[in-house]
C-alpha cells in the first residue's frame, strides 16, 4: 500500500485529487468517511474535475463529471444521472492508518 495523504488534508465535505505512480485518483470526505476512486469518468474515460480538487456538485452531495454532467453517488460511485447512468466509478482499495490514507493501486 502507498500513503496518499494525511486525513486532515481533506476537509469534511470536500474532495481532492492526487497523481500517484502515473495514476489519477481522488478522495471525497463525507461524514468522516473517506471514499477513493480512480479519476476516470465511465462515459469517455477522461478526468472528472472542472477545476483542481473540484469533484463535487454545487451542493457537495454528489460527484459530478464536468464534461457532460454525469452524477455519481459518493458512497459507491454509481452513476445516477447522465450519459453513463447505471455504470460506476472504479473504487480504489484503501485504509486509514495512523492518521493517513493508504491506497493500493
Ligand atoms: S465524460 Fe463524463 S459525463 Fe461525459
Amino acid at each position: 500500500m502507498r500513503a496518499l495523504c494525511h486525513t486532515d488534508t481533506i476537509a469534511e465535505g470536500q474532495s481532492k485529487g492526487f497523481e500517484l505512480e502515473g495514476q489519477s485518483v481522488f478522495v471525497v470526505r463525507k461524514l468522516d468517511q473517506f471514499f477513493v476512486y480512480h479519476n476516470q469518468c465511465p462515459h469517455l474515460g477522461i478526468n472528472l474535475e472542472w477545476l483542481p480538487d473540484q469533484f463535487l456538485d454545487s451542493d457537495g452531495c454528489l460527484i459530478q463529471c464536468a464534461m457532460h454532467g454525469a452524477l455519481f453517488l459518493i458512497e459507491d460511485g454509481q452513476c445516477i444521472a447522465g450519459p453513463c447512468q447505471g455504470q460506476r466509478l472504479t473504487a480504489v482499495a484503501h485504509e486509514i492508518r495512523e492518521g493517513q490514507i493508504w491506497i493500493s493501486l
